[in-house]
């Protein structure tokens, strides 16, 4: 980043385990209606099943200055209706305040990195209103079906061509 722009850094979230509750509340206050979530407390206990760092599933924080300003995570089966599809990319979030200075575009990079350096070969993701912002990372939609009563695009990025024999 130059200029003005804040310096930001992406790091495991099972490195700075203190950070969980702010991450588990941005969870829970943008998706937890839309998804029918039950509590903080239950998002603590999906996110604390993320704290890895080589193995699905894994969540990420950007930091500025040493703050959290966002999250992504790599999921397992994020969609209970595409049970076949195994890895994902989801609870891409950037605290309101930093929003627009491309904080977002590295945690989608960073995650989309990391899933290739654990051998994925294809990673999708779902979003109800951000396909734009996805497409323009390269993602590509698949499908457009309803969830939790919402239409939604599911999205694909090859990260491994596999040569068939
Ligand atoms: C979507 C989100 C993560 C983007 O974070 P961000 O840090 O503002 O994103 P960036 O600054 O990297 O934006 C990258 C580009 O995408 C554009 N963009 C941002 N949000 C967009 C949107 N909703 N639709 C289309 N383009 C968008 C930006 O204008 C920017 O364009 P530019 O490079 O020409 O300036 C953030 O708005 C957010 O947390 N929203 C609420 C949670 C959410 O909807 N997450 C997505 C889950 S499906």
């Amino acid at each position: 980043m130059i200029g003005d722009e804040p310096r930001v850094s992406i790091d495991y979230l099972a490195d700075h385990p203190r950070f969980v509750l702010t991450v588990a509340k941005w969870v829970f206050d943008h998706w937890g209606k839309m998804y029918r979530m039950q509590s903080v407390e239950e998002q603590i206990g999906r996110l604390s099943e993320r704290l890895n760092k080589d193995a699905f599933p894994i969540a990420f924080v950007a930091l500025v200055d040493g703050k959290p300003v966002g999250t992504a995570s790599l999921k397992l089966r994020e969609m209970t209706t595409y049970p076949h599809l195994e890895h994902w990319l989801g609870t891409v979030y950037v605290d309101e305040k930093f929003r627009g200075h491309g904080i977002g575009t590295a945690l989608v990079v960073w995650a989309t990195r990391e899933a290739k350096r654990l051998g994925v070969e294809t990673l999708y993701l779902h979003t109800p209103d951000k396909a734009s912002f996805y497409r323009r990372l390269g993602w590509e939609p698949i499908e457009r079906p309803v969830y939790f009563g919402m239409p939604v695009v599911v999205m694909r990025k090859v990260l491994r061509v596999v040569e068939e024999k």
